[in-house]
């Protein structure tokens, strides 16, 4: 078989109907993009098919939709010039190949019609501008004008033209090189990541929604840190994320030094990584010591202190996510309530008492789990001596947590004794002496002085309200 035919690509039933809408409009059409790419990576079948045509992309899909049984509709987008239907499990747009040319008197870009080279020349990556022919003459074949395969091979991120052209063309292309290098573990060539480094103020036009959809998807990549790398060393991260910058360096002051609480974090964050797809932790990774540049003192006696990070960290996460136009939801506060009680389970794991540990399953609640992963990623030392200890500490907070678990039932907490218990019994109207003895009653319970069932809490509940002289 020519080396060059990849028609094993174009299995899906999709794809003769297309070749015969092609046919039947007299135009030229080809494959192009992510799903070229992700086939010969045998990354899986994509099913987002993006189809360029040479001539018009909208009268192309309308002819499809026509030829296919389904009769499916056609979505179009008049000021893209797109159109997009469904068929079966894929989702295909359709574009008319254009070109650019910037005339000496403005700056901004014509687009006209053009050819499948012009359009290939105006794609992000070497990787992501090959085309694969849905002609009938030569269905299957692969025009791939830049060298895509070989810098697949090579695993390098190229742009087809200048970078500084194919960078602000669409400045969110300087996200996609670093999340396509993070995702595939490629490298990007110097002279785009030197590209990338000089035009890094023009991220600031684009929006924050476009640029956490890159982030997200480095943050899921199996080693998040190689784009937070790459994102620090362009420039990028200290205009998105400046607080994560701001942990950057060690000080040193009457021989006492810090560690860099930049790198420290993004090994907590490759060390998450494999142990949860939940992204939102591996947020919480990311972003559990940003406390710790606003917070950072040198004390004569205890040396660098840090004192009140977590409870700083987590409210910065707010300001942080609101400002990235992130969801401001229980994601959002699940990733506070990890930076707030990010240090708990290490003072634990010195001294584990009881009620310590059920002071930390009551406040966790069902993020308990969550939190034990995260602070055992959080050990970075490179002491083997200390990571075994620190390691077997948690593992005894693990057992012990267990322990008081199946014995208190603290996890999913219901005191047994309601408001309108203490009402009737004292016979009360509303007030804060309610309040204040079902709190004690939660206290004595989680101090271990008295157990989570209904009688001896009764007692301690009339005991309570005696001592603040109420009235059975
Ligand atoms: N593209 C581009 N510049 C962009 C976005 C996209 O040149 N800023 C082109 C690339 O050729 C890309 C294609 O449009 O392959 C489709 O884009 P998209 O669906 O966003 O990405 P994929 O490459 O398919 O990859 P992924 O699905 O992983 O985002």
């Amino acid at each position: 078989m020519n080396p060059n035919n990849y028609k094993k690509a174009l299995q899906h039933a999709i794809f003769p109907y297309i070749t015969e809408a092609t046919e039947l409009l007299n135009l030229k059409s080809f494959v192009i993009g992510g799903f070229v790419r992700d086939f010969i990576l045998q990354r899986g079948i994509t099913k987002d098919i993006d189809v360029v045509a040479v001539g018009s992309g909208i009268e192309l899909a309308k002819k499809v939709a026509q030829l296919l049984p389904t009769r499916p509709k056609v979505q179009v987008f008049k000021t893209y010039g797109t159109a997009m239907l469904r068929y079966q499990d894929v989702e295909i747009e359709f574009v008319g190949a254009r070109k650019e040319s910037y005339t000496e008197n403005s700056r901004n870009p014509e687009v006209s019609v053009g050819s499948l080279q012009d359009d290939q020349n105006r794609r992000d990556f070497t990787i992501n501008a090959m085309a694969l022919s849905l002609n009938k003459d030569s269905y299957g074949e692969l025009l791939d004008p830049f060298g895509g395969i070989a810098d697949l091979q090579s695993k390098i991120i190229r742009t087809p033209l200048n970078p500084d052209i194919t960078y602000s063309d669409d400045p969110l292309r300087m996200m996609r090189a670093i999340r396509f290098a993070t995702q595939l573990d490629f490298e990007i060539e110097k002279g785009s990541l030197d590209a990338i480094h000089r035009n890094c103020e023009r991220i600031d036009i684009i929006t924050k929604e476009r640029i956490v959809v890159e982030l997200q998807k480095i943050m899921e990549s199996p080693v998040p840190s190689i784009g937070f790398l790459l994102l620090e060393k362009t420039g990028l991260l200290e205009r998105l994320i400046p607080e994560l910058t701001d942990l950057k360096g060690v000080d040193e002051l009457e021989g006492q030094k810090h560690k860099d609480n930049f790198y420290h974090t993004l090994e907590v964050v490759d060390n998450i990584a494999p142990n949860t797809d939940d992204v939102w932790l591996r947020w919480a990774a990311l972003l559990h010591d940003i406390g710790k540049a606003p917070t950072k003192r040198f004390d004569k006696k205890n040396g660098w202190t840090f004192h009140a990070h977590e409870f700083v960290g987590s409210k910065m996460v707010y300001k942080l996510f609101k400002r990235l136009k992130m969801p401001l939801n229980n994601k959002m506060k699940f990733v506070q309530k990890m930076v707030l009680l990010s240090s708990r389970p290490i003072v634990l794991a010195t001294d584990v008492t009881d009620s310590a540990v059920r002071r930390l399953i009551f406040d966790t609640g069902e993020d308990l789990d969550s939190l034990m992963t995260l602070c055992e990623a959080d050990i970075t030392t490179k002491n083997p001596v200390k990571f075994k200890r620190y390691h077997n500490n948690f593992k005894v907070v693990r057992d012990k947590v267990k322990e008081v678990e199946e014995r208190d039932r603290v996890r999913d907490f219901q005191p047994p004794i309601s408001g309108e218990l203490i009402m009737e019994t004292f016979n009360l109207k509303p007030c804060r002496e309610i309040g204040q003895i079902k709190d004690a009653i939660k206290e004595a319970i989680l101090d271990g002085e008295i157990s989570n069932e209904y009688n001896q809490c009764f007692e301690f509940m009339i005991a309570k309200g005696e001592a603040l002289g109420l009235k059975k």
